[in-house]
């Protein structure tokens, strides 16, 4: 061999020959012409480079097994670099650099996309022949797991995804036999929105065994009315474990406590990959919106809708409210119809919580959200006033009594009560009253949920396991003239239950009670409870002989519900303040606020200002919303609305009543009404609180899609019953609609409840077993 030296003594190629030639150190001495001492110097750097170049450190942050996870996701999902980092961020390691991960790709040899496919011919073939691709044409495959330090087996990923949309579909099981492949295939069917037809696997055994074996896989397919197509499997591509790099995983301090965790780890890559990562081969559509697309064009091809897809596996193990039955998922909303995920369309006759005054999807409103949006969406009231609360407050002042001029915005109805209670206390305390802490409220009510609020409330099953948190205030009965707690009748019963706000007052001592806080028209509590005429001017009379304030809490019948602005306008009733949330944005934002008077104000700010506030007080963007939606109320005339459809809806529910029997009392004001249910019409019998009867008449109209809202009047214990308040924008043709479905839901109800009848009596002959109750 023929080396021409130039300046150096040694190339890299001469280094190269002298580290790989098996000749002695003397004759390539020779051969090189250079000496002894050179040939042994760079012999042994060889060694040490070779060395090196096997076990360099890798000095990359990511443990092995989640290299190797990631090596898995790119080799099976084939994500871009982009989508891949997407993924490795929110799940694997928040602080990856873009070029780190490229560098991750390199070193493992995954990083031209191109070079995974495999097979790229025969895929181009099966592609071609499946050219139009639709959903339900899936290509499965299986990789075994890296395995966890502690734990001595591997689990194995099996994976679909859809050609059409990338849809992608795993599960992780205890081995990869045939038996386990075709159990995932029947898991994957009964997942997938859409019909199974073709599946794509390699030619492995795992999935089509030789002719004399068993084939559970085979099997699965036909009795799913599955196509089974395969390629020719790689050796790559068949049954290896993951590698292991640079080291075992067991030497190293793995970041996965156990196979399960990865396992969950892949399922909430799946999520995020299927509903949040856009595909660029999909047109930027995420998997789950491509699949929409195909459902509105192919709904044959599905069994439901892709949008009701788990929204991410376990999901129901993070929220936690009140209702344990399933629920379904909302997909849209307009006017007063809303539909979910599957399609299905309700008529919604309760507007949300008694919420959505203006009705959905209004455009005013969402033109206002887009306005207010270009400029903020936040900005803290210590350091900046914004136009858009300016505004509302004075639209506000502007519609409502003369002598309410000052408001002061919470983000609910709790806190709205909650800062009345406390402008009324503030007050006193500032002017050295500081003996008068006490808020009369009445029994049954609601005011809200917060400890305040709470002690306000009169709902026994809200409030009990809270009893040592909460003041206890005083309360007198509320006006539930159809269950009167003096067992009297108007007009001769002369509303003593008004009167007991003046002996309670009495007993507490006048100096000793901020204000009386009530409800104009009961809400949640009370069932749309409308007092007597005479019922405020009593109520305003003993609190101004009294000096003490009233309170209205208007959370659920301001902003039009009961057919004027604000229910106290009914009765000329001059409140000290007035608690405001529910309409005032109808849903749209989180928004509430309290109206008061100058007085209470100047008191308050003169000395030392409100102590009192919360960090969205006052938000630009909610009240931008309240501006809009305060002026769709007043120009689209929702309350003469209310009012006039209210009477319409209150005489066909009185028509209701007539024709079921368990209809104990209709009641309400405005768009604000009520079905009390009873077992028994001549003695007012309430139905055993464990037939449930509202939370049944509730389920069956909603099965039926009507959305009714359930309760109970005698503190929360008793007396079932169901609040009908659609939004304001209700028309008559719509008002026939819902009572015919509600007309539907009283009947099956009613089947219902004697069917409980018949088998209480059944069981009462037979011995003293209670009836099965109806839980919801
Ligand atoms: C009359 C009344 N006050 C207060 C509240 C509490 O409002 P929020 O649930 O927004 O805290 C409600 C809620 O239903 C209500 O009806």
């Amino acid at each position: 061999m023929v080396f021409t030296l130039r300046k150096k003594r040694t190339t890299p190629a001469i280094r190269k020959y002298i580290g790989e030639s098996q000749k002695s150190v003397p004759k390539l001495a020779r051969e090189l012409g250079l000496s002894e001492s050179t040939v042994r110097k760079w012999r042994k750097r060889a060694e040490g480079y070779e060395e090196n170049r096997r076990a360099r450190p890798s000095r990359t942050s990511f443990t092995p097994d989640q290299q190797a996870l990631i090596v898995e996701i790119r080799r099976s999902m084939l994500l871009s670099l982009d989508d891949l980092l997407a993924v490795v961020r929110m799940f694997i390691q928040p602080s990856c650099s873009r070029s780190s991960l490229d560098r991750l790709l390199r070193r493992h040899g995954v990083c031209r996309i191109a070079d995974l496919v495999p097979d790229p011919e025969e895929h181009r073939r099966v592609l071609r022949e499946y050219k139009s691709y639709l959903p339900g044409f899936m290509r499965v495959h299986e990789r075994t797991l890296p395995r966890v330090q502690h734990e001595e087996f591997r689990k194995h990923l099996f994976m679909a995804v859809d050609r059409s949309s990338g849809w992608l579909f795993l599960e992780a099981r205890e081995d990869g036999s045939p038996e386990e492949a075709a159990a995932f295939l029947r898991d994957l069917s009964d997942g997938a929105p859409f019909h199974l037809r073709r599946i794509l696997t390699a030619d492995r055994p795992l999935f089509r065994p030789a002719e004399e074996d068993p084939d559970p896989f085979g099997l699965a397919c036909e009795e799913l009315g599955v196509e089974h197509v395969t390629y020719p499997a790689r050796t790559q591509e068949s049954h290896q474990p993951l590698p292991d790099h640079a080291g075992t995983t067991a030497s190293q301090p793995s970041s996965f406590a156990s196979s399960e965790e990865i396992e969950k780890k892949l399922l909430a890559h799946a999520h995020v990959y299927n509903n949040h990562i856009p595909l660029m081969t999909m047109g930027r559509l995420t998997p789950v919106e491509k699949l929409a697309r195909f459902h509105e064009a192919h709904p044959d091809l599905f069994k439901r809708h892709p949008g009701e897809l788990a929204a991410y596996p376990d999901q129901e193990k993070y929220l936690f409210y009140q209702t344990k039955k399933e629920q379904p998922i909302i997909a849209g909303a307009e006017g007063i119809y809303m539909w979910d995920t599957r399609g299905k369309q309700y008529l919604d006759g309760c507007s949300g919580a008694v919420v959505n005054n203006i009705g959905h999807g209004n455009r005013r409103v969402i033109a206002a959200v887009e306005r207010q949006s270009r400029q903020t969406f936040f900005a803290y009231r210590t350091q900046f006033e914004n136009r858009p609360s300016q505004e509302l407050a004075r639209q506000l002042v502007e519609h409502s009594a003369p002598h309410l001029n000052r408001v002061f915005f919470v983000s609910g109805g709790s806190e709205a009560v909650e800062s009345a209670m406390k402008v009324c206390r503030q007050y006193f305390f500032n002017l050295g009253e500081g003996s008068r802490y006490k808020f009369v409220s009445r029994v049954p009510a609601y005011h809200g949920s917060t400890l305040g609020a709470l002690s306000l409330t009169s709902y026994a099953p809200l409030e009990v396991a809270f009893k040592p948190l909460v003041r206890d205030n005083p309360k007198i009965p509320a006006p539930t003239c159809y269950r009167c707690v003096y067992h009297k009748q108007y007009p001769d019963c002369e509303l003593e239950c008004a009167w007991a706000l003046e002996k309670t007052v009495l007993e507490q001592g006048p100096d000793n009670i901020a204000a009386f806080v009530v409800e104009p028209v009961g809400g949640a509590s009370t069932g749309a409870l409308v007092p007597p005429d005479e019922y405020f001017g009593i109520i305003q009379h003993i609190c101004r002989k009294y000096g003490i304030f009233l309170v209205l809490d208007e959370v659920m019948t301001g902003f039009g519900r009961t057919g004027k602005l604000f229910a106290y306008e009914h009765w000329g009733v001059q409140a000290d303040v007035v608690a405001l949330s529910k309409g005032i944005a109808s849903g749209y934002y989180p928004l509430g606020a309290i109206l008061t008077t100058d007085e209470i104000v100047d008191v308050v700010v003169r000395r030392g200002g409100f102590a009192h506030g919360h960090t969205y007080a006052g938000n630009p963007m909610a009240c931008a919303v309240g501006q809009e939606v305060l002026r769709v109320i007043m120009e689209d005339k929702l309350p003469e609305n209310a009012d006039r459809m209210g009477k319409i809806l209150l005489k066909g529910l009185n028509r209701l009543g007539r024709k079921h029997r368990f209809i104990g009392e209709v009641r309400g004001l405005g768009l604000l009404t009520a079905l009390e249910l009873v077992r028994d019409p001549q003695t007012r019998e309430p139905f055993p609180p464990e037939w449930n009867a509202a939370m049944l008449l509730t389920d069956n109209a909603f099965a039926d899609g009507l959305l009714i809202y359930p309760r109970r009047s005698i503190n929360g214990l008793y007396g079932d019953h169901v609040l009908v308040a659609p939004p304001l924008i209700v028309r008559e043709a719509q008002i026939a609609e819902l009572l015919e479905k509600l007309d539907k839901a009283l009947t099956r109800t009613a089947d219902h409840l004697n069917a409980l009848e018949t088998t209480l009596a059944e069981e009462r002959a037979s011995g003293p077993t209670p009836a099965t109750p109806y839980y919801r």
